[in-house]
């Protein structure tokens, strides 16, 4: 089988972490390196929760890690989501130290080395804000074109947000880096909370798994289960879901690796990076003839039930 070759840039919360732990167990994915970023919690803290994450799936000192932003890139940081994610990103479970650092390499210089050694094969997967993507842009513009696809978790384009009532938190948290990385050209699917938010994982169904998995899995998947019994807290008292959360980030990854789970459509998109309402929302020009925006794929339906399947048998 021919793996993709993906470089995972997160900001390691509790849906990062899923997605990663799923990447790295996925047979179709190689994931060749993560990059860090701010986001739901400190560049610092995502980077620690990703080199203890690695180890916790048996891969410390296999994987290269690279920090990336502290903050956006033409504006002032706004704080964390540690209501959402804990005071530590991933729901306040306790994971051992690994032995393994970051590189010295910044995500940025990673990311563009990566897409030369590669050679057009190098996949990009981002689940949070677009600011190392941008920076790398903004550095060689060339970046765009060497790019096999970016599969973006961000916006919400005929849906409601999560911020604002229109913007979704990574676009928001940094939108003239989502606006620089759109206008780029590169290859893009965007998967917003259009799909993300149908695709819903249930405390039955992590109950189950925790009574099938293989002996090998017990320690992911008891980790998934303390990190998503704080999820689905907030998600109760935000939302009123009763035990049950969006796969926002491993939804992103599972498309990388099975395109087929969802329908896109190509859109005309632009961030909105002004204004006191629509700062941070993805603007889709549906016109007949679009006169605003660049063409995306734009992720707007998802067989949800079969995606949080293939999700979970990964850790089976
Ligand atoms: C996105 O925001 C973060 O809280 C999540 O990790 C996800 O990437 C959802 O809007
Ligand atoms: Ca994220």
């Amino acid at each position: 089988m021919t793996q993709r070759k993906i470089i995972i840039d997160a900001d390691t919360g509790i849906d990062d972490a899923f997605a990663i732990l799923y990447g790295l167990k996925s047979e179709k994915a190689d994931i060749v390196g993560i990059t860090t970023v701010f986001g739901n919690i400190s560049v610092e803290l995502a980077t620690e929760n990703t080199l203890r994450i690695l180890k916790l799936a048996g891969r410390e000192n296999e994987i290269p890690v690279s920090r990336g932003a502290s903050k956006p890139i033409s504006r002032e940081l706004q704080g964390y989501s540690t209501h959402v994610h804990g005071q530590n990103g991933i729901g306040e479970v306790e994971l051992p130290l690994s032995s393994q650092r970051p590189i010295e390499e910044a995500a940025d210089d990673f990311i563009l080395r990566m897409a030369d050694e590669l050679n057009g094969e190098l996949v990009l997967v981002t689940l949070g804000r677009l600011t190392n993507v941008a920076l790398a842009l903004r550095k060689d513009p060339r970046l765009a074109g060497k790019i096999k696809h970016l599969y973006v978790m961000g916006g919400a384009v005929q849906a409601p947000g999560n911020v604002t009532p229109v913007a979704e938190a990574n676009i928001w948290g940094d939108p003239e880096a989502a606006e620089l990385v759109v206008r780029s050209g590169m290859p893009i699917t965007l998967v917003g909370l259009d799909v993300t938010m149908k695709t819903l994982l249930h405390q039955s169904q992590l109950d189950s798994l925790k009574r099938t998995c293989k002996p090998e899995n017990r320690g992911i998947v008891d980790f998934i289960d303390g990190m998503m019994r704080f999820y689905f807290g907030f998600y109760r008292e935000f939302n009123g879901f009763r035990d049950y959360a969006p796969m926002h980030d491993p939804l992103a990854l599972l498309i990388a690796l099975e395109p087929g789970i969802v329908r896109t459509q190509t859109m005309h998109l632009s961030v909105e990076c002004t204004g006191e309402l629509c700062v941070g929302m993805t603007v889709a020009d549906l016109r007949r003839k679009p006169r605003v925006g660049t063409p995306v794929q734009v992720c707007v339906e998802v067989q949800a039930a079969q995606a949080v399947e293939l999700l979970l048998a990964a850790f089976d």
